[in-house]
C-alpha cells in the first residue's frame, strides 16, 4: 500500500481528502495541531471509511516533532500540505502569525521531504486568491493568468509558498510539486459525519447561510449589490468539497505514476467548476434545495472583496481526468444536513 501524509488532516479539506484517499486504497497518516479543528474529526473519518487512519498531533512549525513523523513512517511517498491559517481578515490583524505558520510549516515540510533522498512529492494547497481581481479578458481564469499583488497577508503567504516551491524544484532534483489552486470549497460529506467547523462567527458565506437558517445568526448580510455583475452581488466559483477532495486523489495518482514525459516537476491546476454564481443566486439555490426561507438583507461591500472570479478548469479536466459536477442544490443540501448535526 502507498502511504500518503496529510498535514492539516483534521481540517475541512484535509478530512474530506483523507476519506477519499482511504476509499481509493491509499494508506493515510495524518498530522494536525488542532488549531482550527478537533480530534472528533478522526472519529468522523473512521465512521465513513470503516477504519482509523494513523495520526500524530504535530505542529508543522516544530521541526523536531515533525521529523518524528518521518521516523515513525519512513514509507511516506507523498505529502498533501493543507496545514495553514486561512482567514483573510485575521491575517491582516496578525500577519506575523500567518507568515510564521504558513511559511515555516512549508519550509519544514520541504526540508524533510528533500532530505528523504528518494522521490519527494508534495501537493500544495494553494488558492485562486493568487490571481487577485482578474481583468475581464482573463475570465474564466486559467493557470496562465497573471499573478497579481495579493490583497491580504494570507494571500501573500500562498504566493510566497508557491515561489518557495518553484525555487526548490529547480534546486532539488528529487522534488516534485503540484500546486492546487482552490476556488471556493463548500458543502459537507453526504454522510454528515464530517464538514466545515467554523470558529466563532463564520466569515465565509455558506456557514453563515446555514447558521442563519438554523437560527444561530439572525440575518445574513449580502455584502454589496452594486457590483458590475448581472444582479449586483459578487460572483465566485463554489466547488463541492468532496469533488475537491477527489482532485487530490487524482493529483497523487498522477505524481506517483511513472512519468511518460508529459509531467513537469512543478505543475499547477485550477480546481473549480467553471461556473460562476452570485451571492444572491447561491442564497436562492439554498432556499430551493432546503425549503428553508433565508433571512437576508443587502449591506455595504466588504473591504477587499474581489468582484468576480471563476475558474477555467480545462487543464485539470484534461490532465487529471477530473471534473467537479455535483449540482449546487445537492451541495447546499449537504451543508444544511451537516449544520443540523452540529
Ligand atoms: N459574503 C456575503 N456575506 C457573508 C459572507 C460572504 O455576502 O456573510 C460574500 C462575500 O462578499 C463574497 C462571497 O460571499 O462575495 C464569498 O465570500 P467567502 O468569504 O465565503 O469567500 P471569499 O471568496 O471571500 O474567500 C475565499 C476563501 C479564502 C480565499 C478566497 C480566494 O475564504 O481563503 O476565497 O478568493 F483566499
Amino acid at each position: 500500500m502507498t502511504r500518503v501524509l496529510l498535514t492539516g488532516a483534521t481540517g475541512y479539506i484535509g478530512s474530506h481528502t483523507a476519506v477519499e484517499l482511504v476509499n481509493a486504497g491509499y494508506e493515510v497518516v495524518g498530522v494536525d495541531n488542532f488549531s482550527n479543528s478537533n480530534p472528533k474529526v478522526l472519529e468522523g473519518i473512521e465512521k465513513i471509511t470503516g477504519k482509523p487512519i494513523d495520526f500524530m498531533e504535530v505542529d508543522c512549525r516544530d521541526f523536531d516533532a515533525f521529523a518524528k513523523v518521518f521516523e515513525k513512517f519512513p514509507d511516506i511517498e507523498a505529502v498533501i500540505h493543507f496545514a495553514a491559517s486561512k482567514a483573510v481578515g485575521e491575517s491582516v490583524q496578525k500577519p506575523l502569525m500567518y507568515y510564521d505558520n504558513n511559511i515555516r510549516g512549508l519550509i519544514n515540510l520541504t526540508k524533510l521531504m528533500v532530505e528523504k533522498g528518494k522521490g519527494a512529492s508534495i501537493v500544495f494547497s494553494s488558492s485562486c486568491t493568487v490571481y487577485g481581481q482578474p481583468t475581464p479578458e482573463n475570465l474564466p481564469i486559467t493557470e496562465q493568468a497573471p499573478i497579481q499583488p495579493a490583497t491580504s497577508p494570507y494571500g501573500r503567504t500562498k504566493q510566497m509558498c508557491e515561489d518557495i516551491l518553484t525555487d526548490c524544484v529547480k534546486a532539488y532534483g528529487n522534488l516534485s510539486v503540484t500546486a492546487l489552486r482552490y476556488f471556493n470549497p463548500i458543502g459537507a460529506h453526504p454522510s454528515a459525519f464530517i464538514g466545515e467547523l467554523p470558529n466563532g462567527v463564520p466569515q465565509n458565506l455558506v456557514p453563515y447561510i446555514t447558521q442563519t437558517a438554523a437560527g444561530i445568526r439572525e440575518c445574513l448580510t449580502v455584502f454589496g449589490d452594486d457590483y458590475n455583475t448581472p444582479d449586483g452581488s459578487c460572483i465566485r466559483d463554489y466547488i463541492y468539497v468532496v469533488d475537491l477532495a477527489k482532485a487530490h486523489v487524482k493529483a497523487i495518482d498522477r505524481m506517483l505514476s511513472p512519468n511518460d514525459g508529459s509531467r513537469e516537476r512543478f505543475e499547477i491546476f485550477n480546481l473549480g467548476t467553471g461556473r460562476g454564481l452570485s451571492v444572491l443566486e447561491l442564497v436562492h439555490a439554498f432556499e430551493k434545495a432546503t425549503g428553508v426561507k433565508l433571512n437576508y438583507r443587502i449591506g455595504p461591500r466588504r473591504e477587499g472583496d474581489t468582484e468576480q472570479v471563476w475558474a477555467n478548469p480545462a487543464k485539470a479536466n484534461k490532465v487529471l481526468g477530473w471534473s467537479a459536477d455535483t449540482p449546487v442544490e445537492e451541495i447546499l443540501a449537504s451543508a444544511w444536513r451537516w449544520q443540523q448535526t452540529l
